[in-house]
């Protein structure tokens, strides 16, 4: 281990890959290490499409988290497992896309990387990211960063895009929030699947997290929809690939061929406390 100590339990470590490095490498960001680009290649050379589809995700986030906001008229926003807003990803991050459509909402971001938040602390992140672990609720809602950031009887959407793969038990997360959310919440959700893609491509992918500091875990569709189960799905377009989610055509003509991340917008049902039914 080298570096400061920057959360409860964690160093920064640019000798073993990182999900956040990771993915800022297929981004084709300048936050990612020798030990990350290395993990990016090995994803690549698997499927040589995930770069491309690194970027629809990305977009996916943004734009699906903008479209909840506006069409729920909801004011908050917690983004989960952020990554690193690296401005030569060029790119506009989900509290850019949310901002375009409600210029007074407020937008959160978590993460559990340190180099997350170091890279948010140092200024060449836009935008302010707190310490949250989506596996423990508490240093989310209960982060004593957030003041009255987020009001927790309101509807919030909460962003997971391309987080719970990295998640052991994504369910427990989900019914943990679901216990949080005020209902008439939002969640936004991606997750790369088993589904329609090759044996030998996800097993490769999954060996390139092997010396990650978390593994990845490729889930089929059918255990991602259920991850919502007992939400209400927005539907049409329901669980789809990223590229296609809110869009009449596939974004950039693009749709994974040999890796694929499925998104989803849900909402907590029940009566909130203002009285409204959903
Ligand atoms: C593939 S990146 C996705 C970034 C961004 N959400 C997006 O879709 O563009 C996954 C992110 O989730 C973060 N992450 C992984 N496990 C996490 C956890 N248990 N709690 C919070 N963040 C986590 C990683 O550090 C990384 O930044």
């Amino acid at each position: 281990m080298t570096g400061q100590e920057l959360t409860p339990g964690r160093a920064l470590d640019f000798t073993q890959a990182s999900p956040a490095r990771t993915y800022n490498a297929l981004l084709k960001g300048r936050t990612a290490y020798a030990s990350d680009r290395e993990a990016a290649d090995k994803v690549i050379a698997m499927a040589p499409d995930a770069g491309q589809v690194a970027r629809e995700n990305f977009q996916f986030a943004g734009r699906a988290a903008a479209w909840a906001v506006a069409e729920f008229g909801i004011g908050q926003v917690a983004d989960i497992g952020v990554g690193v807003l690296d401005a030569d990803i060029g790119l506009p991050s989900v509290e850019e896309c949310v901002l375009r459509v409600a210029l007074d909402a407020r937008v959160v971001a978590f993460d559990n990387d340190p180099v997350v938040l170091a890279h948010a602390r140092s200024g060449r992140s836009y935008g302010r990211v707190l310490h949250g672990d989506v596996t423990d609720l508490d240093t989310v809602f209960g982060n004593l960063e957030l003041g009255e950031a987020l009001d927790r009887s309101a509807p919030t959407v909460v962003v997971l895009a391309a987080v719970l793969h990295f998640v052991a038990d994504p369910a427990a997360v989900m019914a943990e929030l679901g216990r949080r959310l005020a209902p008439g919440s939002v969640v936004v959700l991606s997750h790369a699947t088993t589904t329609d893609t090759e044996t030998r491509r996800v097993d490769g992918m999954t060996k390139a997290y092997d010396k990650a500091t978390s593994r990845i875990r490729f889930r089929s569709e059918e255990e991602i929809l259920g991850l919502v189960d007992g939400w209400d799905m927005v539907a049409p377009p329901g669980l789809c690939d990223v590229a296609e989610w809110g869009l009449p055509e596939p974004h950039d003509g693009q749709v994974g061929e040999h890796v694929r991340v499925v998104g989803l917008v849900a909402v907590r049902p029940g009566r909130n406390d203002r009285g409204r039914e959903r």
